[in-house]
């Protein structure tokens, strides 16, 4: 094999620079050259691309974000021009395609499996909402970055015995909001549709003040509301002022932990195998607390 292609695409999310030096160590001891195509899809339509090497890639291992950039393109859902794209791709010899981003990024990485590019998934995004993986790229450091700032947060809040409502980020799912919430010893956490309940909320508060807490905390996945419209029903039902704050990008930022460093490079240098195998429409996974892979068809299909 001569040659292959790695981008990454939709929110970034911190390990993705690990996989990527993941992908280029193991395609390095198989003398196979990495392009680097820039901004996720919108570097692949352009044909915008970098040769990754150890001495371009190495300074960012440790370092959140991704150095090759991403973005969401809609142009690239169009089917005119994935084929596009793939003829290109078979021309200049690219034989496999890596693409690390979230369950968007699986389904343009599908489309072009579907089209003859050998392409395998990486599951980057700090959601934690790729089904059947234990796991996703970003989501430990992410609420890391949750857990470090509400920590600071809260001593201010202690200070004062004020009341905050911390929005976190997931989309649809609740995962950044159970592990941190349950880190932080929040006093509520509403993770799900029919976690928040306002009588239920009332009671919370006049427990945790009642037991001689100085502050109390809950954490609302932006999936279930945000924290204006928790503030909103809780101060017209309850008296109680709520702090409502929004977390925000810094929850996405930041040097990924140990583990996320560790997993980019364990899902970049199984991706590299999954291609050098012949395989294609797979995508990276953690099961049982191991680097394997699934078919992205499938793991699509369990989006809920
Ligand atoms: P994520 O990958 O984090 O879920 P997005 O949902 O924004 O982020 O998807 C990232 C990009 O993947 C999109 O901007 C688009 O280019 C591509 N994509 C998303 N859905 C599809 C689809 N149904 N078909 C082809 N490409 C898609
Ligand atoms: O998918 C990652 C994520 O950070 C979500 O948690 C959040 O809803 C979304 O991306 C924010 O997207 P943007 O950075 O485009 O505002």
């Amino acid at each position: 094999m001569k040659r292959i292609g790695i981008l990454t695409s939709g929110g970034d999310a911190p390990g993705m620079n690990a996989a990527i030096n993941g992908i280029v160590d193991e395609a390095r001891k198989h003398n196979i050259e990495v392009r680097g195509y820039l901004e996720g899809y919108s570097g692949l339509i352009a044909n915008d691309y970098i040769e990754l090497t150890p001495e371009n890639v190495k300074p960012h291992h440790g370092r959140g974000g991704t150095f090759i950039g991403t973005s969401r393109s809609e142009e690239f859902k169009k089917p005119q021009v994935q084929a596009k794209i793939a003829k290109r791709l078979l021309e200049e010899e690219v034989e496999g395609l890596i693409v690390i981003g979230g369950d968007g990024s699986y389904r343009g990485a599908l489309s072009l499996s579907k089209l003859g590019i050998q392409t395998i998934g990486i599951p980057g995004t700090i959601d934690n909402d790729i089904p059947l993986t234990e796991l996703t790229l970003g989501f430990k450091t992410a609420v890391r970055n949750v857990v470090d700032t509400v920590d600071v947060i809260m001593q201010s809040a202690a200070s004062h015995k004020h009341l905050y409502a911390i929005e976190v980020m997931g989309r649809k799912a609740g995962d950044i909001a159970e592990w941190a919430g349950r880190a932080l010893d929040a006093d509520g956490i509403i993770a799900n549709t029919n976690d928040f309940d306002v009588e239920k909320v009332r009671q919370t508060i006049e427990d945790s003040q009642a037991m001689g807490k100085r502050f109390q905390l809950f954490v609302i996945a932006e999936g279930v509301m945000t924290c204006e419209e928790f503030q909103e029903i809780v101060e017209r039902e309850t008296g109680y002022p709520i702090h409502p704050l929004m977390l925000g990008h810094i929850q996405r930022g930041g040097n990924p932990v140990a583990e996320d460093r560790i997993l980019g490079l364990g899902f970049g240098e199984h991706a590299v195998k999954l291609i050098l195998e012949g395989k294609s429409g797979r995508c990276t996974s953690v099961i049982d607390n191991k680097v394997t892979d699934l078919s992205l068809e499938e793991t699509l299909a369990a989006v809920e």
